[in-house]
């Protein structure tokens, strides 16, 4: 499969790189035999991935890189040179009610998750322009349209994420520039692994998307490296859900007298 995506030889930067989706994400790109630059602010996790590759014989070099920072993004621009893919997910969640989520968190989580999207678009797609061609696949979810509860900021930086993505597409498609977002539903990872860790919500969560499993990395993984790829020459400004079909069940939810079983 990865053959058929022909981005051997590309070169590609990933955020968020040392965890998750991140991850998943550069070793999917590695072995489909893309130059990868993996970006994130725990140097142990990077240097985690960049083990997880070398046991299969491929190398991911890495930068450590805080995406709230102006200064550290320039750096490790300057550290991986001119890149044709960019895939945006480093990320986190903070839990707090809106009514009174305070400032510091709310502006905190911006930073990371919509701002940090910003810069290192800022960064890497100029160089992408001058050449003409390029793909950004930024990691958006299904709480930009549907409202994760309790969870600060989440749902309005992913929202902002989304939209950012389509004013891209539009501003350098004249150019050659692609950007996309892909939006994974419940994705098993670090960020999310204590919910699993509760008995009963692995499966009550399972039982709640019609493919009957949460998702792993690999599941989003797969969806940015097409996005990423010429397979997807003629799509920009999309986003693809990835969520087993968790978000079509709203209907399902309530009762239907004369159509329930
Ligand atoms: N896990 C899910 O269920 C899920 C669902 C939808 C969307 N997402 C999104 O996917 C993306 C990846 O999430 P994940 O679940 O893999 O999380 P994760 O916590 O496993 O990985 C996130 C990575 O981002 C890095 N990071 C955080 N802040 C950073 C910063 N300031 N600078 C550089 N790196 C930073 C972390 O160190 C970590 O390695 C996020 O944008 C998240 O919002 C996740």
């Amino acid at each position: 499969m990865n053959d058929w995506l022909e981005i051997s030889g590309r070169r590609a930067v990933v955020s968020g790189a040392g965890s998750g989706i991140g991850q998943a994400c550069a070793l999917e790109l590695v072995r489909a035999g893309v130059v990868v630059w993996g970006l994130d602010r725990d140097e142990n996790a990077l240097a985690e991935t960049a083990e997880i590759a070398a046991r299969d014989g491929h190398t991911i070099h890495v930068s450590t890189c805080d995406v709230t920072s102006a200064d550290s993004i320039q750096a490790a621009a300057t550290e991986v040179g001119a890149s044709d893919i960019l895939v945006n997910a480093a990320g986190i969640g903070k839990p707090g009610a809106l009514i009174d989520v305070s400032i510091k968190d709310w502006q905190a989580l911006l930073d990371i998750n919509l701002t940090g999207y910003l810069l290192l678009a800022q960064a890497f797609a100029p160089g992408m322009v001058e050449r003409g061609q390029g793909s950004m696949v930024h990691i958006a979810s299904i709480s930009s349209r549907h409202p994760q509860p309790g969870s600060g900021a989440y749902s309005a930086s992913k929202a902002g994420v989304s939209i950012m993505s389509q004013q891209f597409a539009a501003e350098l498609g004249p150019a050659g520039v692609r950007s996309n977002t892909v939006s994974p539903g419940l994705v098993r990872t670090p960020m999310t692994e204590s919910y699993y860790q509760a008995p009963g919500v692995s499966e009550r969560r399972s039982a709640a998307i019609p493919l009957r499993r949460v998702a792993q990395p690999d599941d989003v993984a797969d969806v940015v490296l097409f996005l990423a790829s010429d397979r997807a020459r003629y799509v920009t400004g999309a986003d693809i859900t990835v969520d087993g079909g968790f978000v079509t069940t709203l209907m399902g939810t309530v009762p239907r007298p004369g159509f329930d079983d």
